[in-house]
């Protein structure tokens, strides 16, 4: 089935503090099932009260999306920009996740899109990192519009084992 067939059922939103709960649910769920995927790890946040997320949420801009009609998350993405004069002109594309279930039916598109829609109005640039082995993830991100400009090697460490990141950049300009 395409994706565009399926694209509809699903809905889009920013997520506001009252969504803590869920948010919290789906982040940990990344953080655990993926930990070569992102930078944070499960076990710094899973010590962290439900304040701390709905401060996050307060704070950041974060995307939720999941069955249309329904308050059920199935994937999230993050944004956020920096104050400093020199700085504000990019943003960052972050913690990207779309559950299991959810994959290949158009929602993660959905969620960068609605990433950059935000973006193109507040930063001429939007910068993210991704696990040069994590092909769904580079593939959603080129097709987006993103391109990549460098590589990390050994960006992560998770256990004994080193990941390098692919930078990329997706410019309104
Ligand atoms: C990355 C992620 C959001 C992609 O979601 P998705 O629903 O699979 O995305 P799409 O259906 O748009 O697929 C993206 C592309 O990857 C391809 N793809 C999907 N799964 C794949 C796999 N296992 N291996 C290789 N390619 C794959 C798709 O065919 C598509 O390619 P195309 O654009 O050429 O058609 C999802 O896999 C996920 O949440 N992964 C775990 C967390 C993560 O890695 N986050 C990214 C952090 S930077």
């Amino acid at each position: 089935m395409s994706q565009s067939s399926l694209s509809p059922t699903f809905a889009v939103r920013r997520l506001s503090a009252s969504d803590a709960p869920g948010f919290r649910d789906l982040r940990l769920e990344a953080l655990r099932s993926h930990p070569e995927s992102f930078g944070a790890s499960w076990e710094e946040e899973t010590a962290q009260p439900l304040a701390w997320f709905t401060d996050r949420l307060d704070r950041s801009t974060v995307f939720g999306g999941g069955p249309a009609g329904a308050s059920t998350l199935s994937g999230i993405v993050g944004f956020y920009t920096m104050d400093s004069p020199k700085l504000r002109h990019k943003g960052v594309l972050w913690g990207m996740y779309v559950r299991p279930q959810a994959r290949g039916t158009g929602l993660a598109p959905m969620l960068v899109t609605q990433v950059l829609a935000h973006a193109r109005h507040i930063v001429e640039e939007v910068r993210l990192t991704v696990v040069a082995t994590n092909t769904a993830a580079v593939r959603l991100y080129k097709r987006a519009g993103f391109t990549p400009y460098g590589l990390e090697p050994r960006a992560l460490k998770v256990g004994h084992d080193y990941h390098d990141e692919v930078l990329m950049a997706w410019s309104r300009l």
